[in-house]
């Protein structure tokens, strides 16, 4: 039988589980992402306590984790850019690999994306490394697509990412926008 999978948004007291579910996914995947796992390791715990602190009741930046059976089980970052163009970004993408192929992945992004939309987002931003083919059917499958913006990632500069974006039902087409 499937395990049942569940999100909930990160709470104030969850600075150690943003830490383990963060030095997981770092360890577990870290073509995928942008910061390195000897940071996470060596980040003072209270810098984890005070992500989860306001990330429970922030209205620009916050943490989805997953659970399955009530233990966690993956993770998502979604924010707003502090450019005035204030673009709305999903990141740090992570379910465990024990759990992978069931939507937990879906359920994040989805979670993320409500949360987003709540705070005015109409289109969603994700960056994705080019080797991560994975991660790229994905967000494809979940309707992002190229927005044409490449640029090499800032730990890997060898790597190269592309710049994914969901327009949300109801927004208005880009080219129309005034
Ligand atoms: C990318 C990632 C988050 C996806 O998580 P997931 O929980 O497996 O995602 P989902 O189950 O929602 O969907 C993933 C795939 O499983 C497939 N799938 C879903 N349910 C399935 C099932 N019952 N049986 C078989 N396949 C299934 C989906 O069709 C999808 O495949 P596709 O992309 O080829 O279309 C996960 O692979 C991961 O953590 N990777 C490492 C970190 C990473 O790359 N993060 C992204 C950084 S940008």
């Amino acid at each position: 039988m499937s395990p049942s999978l569940t999100v909930r948004r990160i709470v104030a007291d969850q600075g150690a589980v943003l830490r383990e579910l963060r030095t997981a996914s770092l360890r577990d995947a870290p073509y995928a992402f942008g910061d390195s796992l000897e940071d996470a390791l060596s980040a003072d715990a209270a810098v984890f306590d005070a992500a989860a602190a306001r990330h429970a009741d922030s209205h620009t930046a916050t943490s989805f984790i997953l659970y399955t059976e009530g233990h966690p089980a993956g993770l998502i970052g979604a924010n707003f850019e502090s450019a005035p163009a204030r673009r709305a970004f999903v990141f740090a993408l992570w379910v465990a690999p024990a759990v992978r192929h069931l939507r937990g992945g879906e359920l994040l992004v989805n979670a993320a994306i409500d949360w987003l939309a709540s705070e005015g987002a109409q289109q969603i931003y994700a960056w994705v490394t080019d080797s991560n083919t994975t991660a790229m059917r994905f967000y494809e499958r979940l309707g992002f697509v190229a927005t044409g913006d490449h640029a090499r990632s800032t730990q890997t500069p060898e790597q190269w990412e592309t710049l994914l974006m969901r327009e949300l039902a109801g927004a208005a087409p880009l080219a129309s926008a005034q």
